[in-house]
Parts: structure tokens; sequence; C-alpha cells
């Protein structure tokens, strides 16, 4: 980014991870990969070897090393984080780092950070589907999110960082992610396949033989296949790179969405695929009892979390393709890859 730099350099943490990973693979597939100084912060000896043979920069080490991730973090150009939503102590590391990176070279470097659609979550508890529906393209309605949200002190501290000036700042907020991932990164053992919540409702639903959800299950969240996401990090990091000044700072929230789940029927679709597979004998959904529900709450899987990605389609040409049928379609095949885990 620097003119004096033919490189970029860019700090990727999570790489090892379901959506690291992913973005990770794509990164290496970019046509401009060999522009790319790309260093990876990654704990596993074993899986940096692996990374390292990919043609990418490795350090081992810890994210909560915080003497590291500041100095790391000064000397890129783009810090990519995409391995804990909710570390604040390593987003001030990182930010601390990037700052003595702008005072270095007094060109503003890019934190293109990872939060989440839980930052909406509600306490419906499953019975109603709310109508609060939140647009990123309205930083007004963005900023009367309660500073008591999940990832929202972390959130908060990263629009700071960018108001103070010395960091340009993006948050990509992912939705429920799903699907197996397929990646290069996957494919060779190195990144983590699978997401979060919807392998726990299977756990949870395995368990008890039967698709379960809180209350009547009426709450609704959006979803976001795997490699549409990692998409947007991407269209970012390209946006960044050409100086199109995609939208940053408080205008540069990042919804990754592309449709809406309601529980109850996602709940009756893990029923019908567990009696398909031989591991349940009722299609239907059944409500869970108080300490499941507090389990699956805490994935957010009682709540709603409705949005709008409507930032990353219009301003960064994101398209994504897959469907709500390609969501409850997913099922199967993610409730056949936890069986096999357990
Ligand atoms: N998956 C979703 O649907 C979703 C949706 C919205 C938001 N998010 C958030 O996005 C973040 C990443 O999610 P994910 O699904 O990609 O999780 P994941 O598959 O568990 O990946 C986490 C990554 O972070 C790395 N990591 C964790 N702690 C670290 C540390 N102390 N030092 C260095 N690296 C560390 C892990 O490394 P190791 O391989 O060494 O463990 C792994 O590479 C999480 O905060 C999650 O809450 C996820």
């Amino acid at each position: 980014m620097s003119p004096n730099n033919v490189k970029t350099n860019i700090l990727l943490t999570g790489a090892t991870g379901y959506i690291g990973g992913e973005v990770l693979s794509q990164l290496l597939e970019h046509p401009k990969f060999s522009s790319f100084n790309i260093t990876a912060l990654v704990r596993s000896p074993e899986k940096a070897e692996k990374i390292r043979a990919l043609g990418v920069q490795v350090v081992i080490g810890s994210h909560t090393d915080e003497t590291l991730v500041e100095k790391l973090a000064s000397d890129a150009d783009v810090v990519i984080a995409t391995a804990d939503a909710d570390n604040l102590e390593a987003l001030r590391a990182t930010l601390r780092g990037l700052k003595k990176r702008y005072e270095a070279t007094k060109v503003q470097p890019a934190l293109i950070h990872t939060s989440g659609t839980g930052v909406l979550c509600d306490t419906a508890f499953g019975k109603y589907a709310t109508d609060d529906i939140y647009d990123d393209l309205n930083p007004d309605q963005i900023e009367t999110i309660a500073p008591t949200q999940p990832h929202r002190n972390v959130d908060l501290e990263i629009v700071a960082a960018d108001k103070e000036g010395y960091v340009k700042t993006y948050i990509v907020l992912p939705s429920t992610i799903y699907g197996i991932s397929t990646s290069k990164l996957a494919e060779l053992g190195i990144q983590n396949p699978y997401s979060i919540q919807i392998p726990a409702l299977i756990k949870n639903s395995i368990a008890r033989g039967q698709g379960g959800v809180v209350g009547e299950g009426k709450n609704v969240w959006p979803h976001v296949e795997i490699s549409e996401v990692a998409e947007i990090y991407v269209k970012l990091l390209d946006a960044v790179l050409a100086k199109s000044n995609p939208g940053h700072g408080r205008e540069g929230y990042y919804f990754a969405e592309n449709g809406e789940y309601t529980f109850s029927v996602l709940g009756k679709r893990i029923s019908e695929v567990l009696v398909e597979l031989g591991k349940g004998t009722n299609p239907e959904v059944i409500t869970v009892s108080d300490e499941d529900a507090m389990v699956l709450a805490n994935y957010g899987l009682a709540s709603n979390s409705r949005c709008r990605a409507n930032r990353a389609r219009t301003t960064l040409g994101w398209n994504p393709k897959k469907t709500t049928e390609d969501f409850y379609g997913s099922i199967k095949a993610e409730l056949e890859a936890v069986l096999k885990r357990i």
C-alpha cells in the first residue's frame, strides 16, 4: 500500500478457523496474490508448516500475546482479524500496532474485523419474530444498538479508532454461517471446516432424537454460506487496495446475510432428517426443556437477529447466490457430519 512498498503487508488472524481458512483460501486464488505479503498468526506448529508451504508467512503464537500482536500489526497495511470477535485486549493490541504503522508511514492502514449479527440478539426466547430489521446502510440505526449487546464493546472501540483518524476500520458481521467448507485449506486439513450454531443445534437434537426449538420457535435469524461470507472480506480488501473508499468507521458495518430462517422450520427439518437417517422417530419439532433452552440461548438460538446486508451488495458488488432453500437443504450433510464426529 505504501508507495515505496510494492507488496501489501496483510496480517491475518484465525487462518486455521472456519472463516479465516476460507478467507485465506480465497486470497491464495486472488489474481493479485503475488503482490500480497501475507502473515498468518497461527497457534499450531504443524498447521503453520502446512500454511508456509502455500507461500504464506506464518508466525507461531497466540493473539493473547499482546506484544506480539502489536508488533505484527505495526508492520501491516491491512489486518484481517477472524480469530475472535470478542477479544478486546487483542483488538487493543492490534490498534496500538496500527497506530504505530500510521505514525511511521503517514498512510492509514486498514482493519477488517469480524463481529457477528449476534450483536442484534433480543430476548424473544422463541415467542415471536421481531419487526426490528437493521440496515447497514443506516449508521444512525446501527448506533442505537446498546453497548451491552454481544460483540458491541469491541465494535465500538473499533469505530472510535477510525474516528481518531489513524486507521480505517471495516467490521464484517456474519449471521448464521452454514455449509461444510470445501476450501483449499479445509481439503488440506488446515482449516476447521465446520460452523458453530447449526452443529450445536444438531448435537442438541441428536441427543433428543428430535429437532427442538426454544418456546414456539418463531424467532428468526439470517443465514449466509461460508464461501459467500469470505467473498465479502476479499471484496473489502480489493476496495481498500483500489482506494475506492468503501464505507468505514461508523459507515463501515457490513452485515453478511442472504436470507432468513425461522427456528420452527429449521427444527422440523432437523427432525425429518433424523427420521430419514434412522436417528429419530418423530418428524415434528418439539419445545426443548428449560435446561436445553439455556444451552441454545448461549448460541443465540433463542433470539431474533434481523438485518439486511445492503452495504456489501451496493457498495462492494457482493452478489451471493445461495438461497434459503440451500440453507435448509444443507442440514442433512451437516447432520451426517456431526454424527461422524460424535
Ligand atoms: N461461524 C459463524 O457462524 C460465526 C458467525 C458470526 C461470527 N462468528 C465469530 O467469528 C469468529 C471466528 O469464528 P469461526 O467460526 O471461524 O471460529 P473457529 O473455526 O473456531 O476459528 C477460530 C480461529 O481463531 C483462532 N484462534 C482462537 N483463539 C486464538 C488465539 N488465542 N490465538 C491465535 N489464534 C486463535 C483459532 O485457532 P486454532 O486453530 O489454533 O484454534 C482458529 O483459527 C468467532 O469470534 C465467532 O464468534 C462466527
